[in-house]
């Protein structure tokens, strides 16, 4: 979660229940400006680096970055990622459908992180597949799909959100089929992470009965002590309404769900134009057609200034009452999960003894 949402603190945390944590890259540069005033991209790298030694001083679990190909420096990021032995690499907002440009072929097909695109259908997890075979002769290991429940930037348009073919449990086994003909090819896994608006062990259950190999949990985990955005933040998730959340087009040149407030009404009216912009992250952002510079807006969120941003949250992040530990939160998860699973065996059994 970026910006500065997830850093060391939430990830280690995270990894140290045996989940898998992960680092938001984006804008690391501005969360941690280094001293001597270097251009905002070597300043990303620095603090990519940082924040992946200060996670594995924290650590001994799995840790994995979040690195978006929107971002101008996407290929030197993963390359960081990389040389400092990162565990996984999730790359999000957009078709990574070729390697980072960095990262040399020979060391690409050799890599042992695991490297796991974010997709919203299967075409797209198609289209990965065969560039990668392609280009390098090799799939993915595993892919993330994120549903429209998610939050942040959705890979949908704003007018499927809400249609029941394009939710993720009918988006799951689209997307299974899809990478089985790879699969058999390769001969190998290819694990399929199913995300947004999963929320108790249950859901959690649900998703692993339907084909995934696990779940991405993400506004859950913002309502906790390790969560690393400031207090106001995290409390406004707590204090979050069901009419609060709302779907905003994002300068990024995608949708994304967000909690509504004064800032975003004040730059929906065409009233937060950035002037300039020293920086050109994004790819797709245009400075002189952006509403408002999403980069800063994020930060100033993740530092609680509330009224200079927004914060970005899942469809479910209504139904939080508190806030938690990581570690209370992941065994909650567990107890739900296996309550679940108790409950669907015994109906199967049930059902069998029924029908037999
Ligand atoms: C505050 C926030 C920031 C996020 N930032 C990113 C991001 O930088 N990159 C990304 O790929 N996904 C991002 N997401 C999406 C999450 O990684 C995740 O897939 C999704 O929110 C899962 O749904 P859930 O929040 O209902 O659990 C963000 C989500 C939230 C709530």
């Amino acid at each position: 979660m970026g910006v500065g949402i997830s850093l060391a603190g939430l990830a280690s945390a995270v990894a140290n229940q045996g989940g898998i944590g992960v680092i938001s890259v984006t804008g690391l540069g501005f969360v941690h400006p280094p001293v001597n005033n270097v251009h905002f991209k070597v300043g990303n790298v620095l603090s990519l680096r940082k924040e992946i030694q200060t996670a594995r001083a924290q650590t001994k679990g799995l840790i994995g970055v979040n690195i978006l190909i929107a971002l101008t420096d996407y290929g030197e990021l993963a390359q960081t990622a990389w040389e400092e032995g990162i565990d996984f690499i999730f790359m999000g907002a957009g078709l990574p459908i070729q390697k980072p440009e960095a990262i040399p072929e020979e060391t690409w097909k050799a890599i042992l992180t695991k490297v796991v695109p974010i997709v919203s259908s299967d075409r797209a997890a198609r289209i990965i597949c065969r560039n990668w075979q392609k280009h390098y002769n090799m799939v993915p290991d595993a892919f993330v799909l994120e549903g429209p429940l998610a939050g942040g930037h959705l890979g949908f348009h704003k007018a499927h959100l809400e249609l029941p073919e394009y939710q993720l449990e009918r988006l799951l086994p689209e997307v299974i089929e899809a990478i089985k003909p790879f699969e058999e090819k390769y001969q190998k896994p290819i694990s399929v992470i199913a995300a947004g608006g999963v929320y108790s062990g249950a859901d959690i259950f649900k998703f692993l009965q339907l084909g995934a190999q696990g779940v991405q949990m993400a506004t859950r985990f913002i309502a906790t002590h390790e969560c690393d955005a400031a207090e106001a933040f995290k409390q406004s998730i707590v204090d979050c309404k069901k009419e609060d959340l709302i779907i905003i087009d994002s300068p990024v040149g995608l949708p994304g769900r967000a909690m509504n407030n004064a800032f975003l009404q004040t730059v929906s009216k065409g009233l937060g134009q950035p002037t300039k912009c020293p920086w050109k992250c994004l790819q797709t952002c245009d400075f002189t057609k952006a509403p408002y510079c999403i980069a800063k807006a994020l930060l100033s969120a993740h530092t609680g200034e509330l009224d200079k941003g927004f914060v970005f949250s899942g469809a479910n992040a209504y139904r939080i009452e508190k806030m938690t530990s990581v570690p209370e939160l992941m065994d909650s998860l567990i107890v739900e999960y296996r309550s679940a699973a108790d409950y669907f065996h015994k109906k199967q059994d049930w059902y069998k003894t029924k029908t037999s």
